[in-house]
This record gives structure tokens, sequence and C-alpha cells, in this order.
């Protein structure tokens, strides 16, 4: 398994060429179309009635957030300077205070346009790993679940392309953090490791992160598209929990070694992914300093307590923190 943070090295794909990438997997015919668990029948039949449309289902002539919208009136502008000056969570850092209001303003918009393309990013991601589940998962229930998954997340990649094309006239590409997560979960070829790094660490990080989006943002086109995802995203991650908690329990104790490890090095990764390091260094930041202020202050405290207090309390459920590996939890 490896993770590779290299930028330089694919990292950054190009806009408008496809990456091409080898892919091992393990596939699984069930000849046996048996009934499989309740619990996946019920969420496949939720999946099908709880479907949108992503044209249809959103507002998207409402108004957009007015903290990314520079011809408002002054009354509204004078407010979010306001905002800017005292009650934004970079308010404490040095090199954020010494910024001029407009690019108090342009850090803001920058860093939200940042998010939303890892979002696009990781739900692209996803895409790929619930076609893969589709073709490795062993019973005919977790098939049928996995392709109502695939609809879904090709929903969410089309929410949020739709959203930033509507608002933004620039992308960011995917990060070397979660890019590396990426290839790994891509390069294995057990379809029980891909669901443990996208419906458990990724998914969950991804419920974490909307919840947060949700509650901070005053975009109601964003917040609407979030709130129907997020309906989603519970979905697969009910799904994978349940459904790899039983499949670890047949593994012999050499095969859980590997699904251990690579749990490690995903968190590892994951603890840093929503950091936006390459909007520190547009706006000529310290990158050191402004990630260690971001990983203590304001919403990247709360994602930090979501990795810790979600997701790893669940990967300890699965078997998947043994004694020898509690230390890497604990840094
Ligand atoms: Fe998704
Ligand atoms: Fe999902």
């Amino acid at each position: 398994m490896s993770f590779n943070q290299d930028s330089s090295n694919g990292a950054t794909p190009d806009h408008g060429t496809p990456e091409h990438f080898f892919m091992p997997l393990i596939g699984a015919y069930d000849w046996l179309y048996g009934q499989g668990d309740v619990r996946n029948t019920r969420l496949y039949e939720l999946a099908k009635n709880l479907s949108w449309d992503a044209d249809k289902d959103i507002d998207w002539q409402a108004a957009g957030s007015p903290l990314f919208n520079r011809d408002m009136p002054a009354t509204q502008r004078s407010a979010i300077d306001a905002w800017l000056n005292d009650s934004s969570p970079w308010r404490g850092f040095e090199p954020y205070r010494r910024m001029p209001q407009a690019e108090k303003f342009a850090f803001y918009q920058r860093e939200h346009v940042w998010h939303i393309n890892q979002f696009r990013h990781g739900e692209q991601g996803a895409l790929l790993v619930s076609a893969q589940l589709c073709v490795g998962a062993p019973t005919l229930d977790a098939k049928l679940f996995a392709a109502s998954q695939v609809s879904d997340e090709a929903r969410h990649v089309e929410f949020f392309t739709k959203y930033l094309q509507r608002s933004f006239p620039y992308a960011y590409p995917v990060s070397a953090r979660l890019k590396a997560l990426l290839d790994a979960i891509m390069a294995s070829s057990q379809w029980d490791i891909k669901l443990i790094g996208m419906q458990v660490i990724i998914e969950g990080l991804a419920l974490a992160s909307f919840r947060i989006a949700v509650s901070e943002s005053h975009d109601p086109v964003l917040k609407q598209g979030l709130q129907l995802i997020l309906r989603d995203e519970s979905r697969h991650t009910n799904f994978g929990f349940q459904y790899v908690q039983d499949f670890l329990t047949t593994l012999a104790p050499h095969d859980m070694t590997e699904r251990e490890d690579f749990a490690a090095d995903a968190c590892a990764l994951a603890r840093d992914l929503m950091l936006p390091t390459p909007v520190f260094t547009q706006c000529g930041w310290p990158v050191g300093a402004a990630e260690t202020y971001a990983r203590e202050n304001g919403v990247y405290a709360k994602f930090h307590h979501a990795l810790f207090g979600i997701i790893v309390p669940e990967l300890a459920v699965l078997g998947l923190i043994p004694e020898r590996l509690s230390a890497r939890y604990r840094e």
C-alpha cells in the first residue's frame, strides 16, 4: 500500500486531461440471488425512494452568500467587514490581521472555493469506489446498494459542479493529501479495504464536514444541496460500517494486519485533509504557522474533533486499532 503525497508526481492533475490509472480488483458474482442482510435491503429501498434531482430539487435562483458578493449594498458590506475583523476564526492570526479588508474578503472566498472543490473531488472518488464495490462485494444485497450509491455519488458530483460553475470563475485541483488517500484506495485489489477507506474514513469525514458547512454557511443553495447530500451520505456510512463489520470477523489475523495498517495510514492523512494549504500559500502566509493555527482554531478544530470523536472510535469497534498501533492514533 503506498500513500504518495508528492504533488509533483501526478497529485495535481492537468485540468481538462483525464488521468488514467491501473485498477486491480478482485470481483465476485453472486449466483445464489439470496435475500441477503435485511438491513442492506432496507437501505437500498430507502435509496430508491429518496432519490432527488440536482436540477429540480434545488432553488438555483436563490441569492448566494453575501460573503461572496462584492457588489452588495454598503450596509451589508460594513456588517461583513465587522465580521471579518471581529468574529472571524482567523482574527487571532497575525498575518490575517495585517491584511487589507479586500484581501480578507478574498481569502474567505478562496478558502470556500478550495473546500467545495475538494468536496467535489472526494465525490468523484466515491463515485469510482462505489462502482468498484458493486463489482467486488460478494453478496447481491451489497451490489444492489452499491449500485444505488453510484447513482447518489453521480448527483453529488453534479451538484458541486453546478454550484461551483454558477458562482465562481476559478477552481482548485485535488489536494495532495486527498489524492494520496484516493490513490491508496484505488490501488487496493480488496473491496473491503476500499470500503474502509471510502465509506468509513472519507465519507465519515464528509459527513462531519458537510454538517459543519450547513451550520456555518449563509448560502441557501449550498445548504439545500448539502442537506440532500447528507441524507445520502448517512445511508452510505451506515451500510459500509455494518457490511464490513460482519466481513472483518471472517478474516485471518494476517489479513487483519493489512487492514489495520491501511486504516492507520489513512487516518494520518485524513487528519489534515481539510487544511486549505494552497490558499495559505496564495496569501503569502507562513504555511507551518497557518496550519498550526488552523488546527487549533475555529472550524478546523471542530473537524479534528469529528475525526477523533467519531471515526477513530468506529475503527476501534471494527477491531482495526490493535495495541501495536495505539500510539500512532495518540500522536
Ligand atoms: Fe457523496
Ligand atoms: Fe457517499
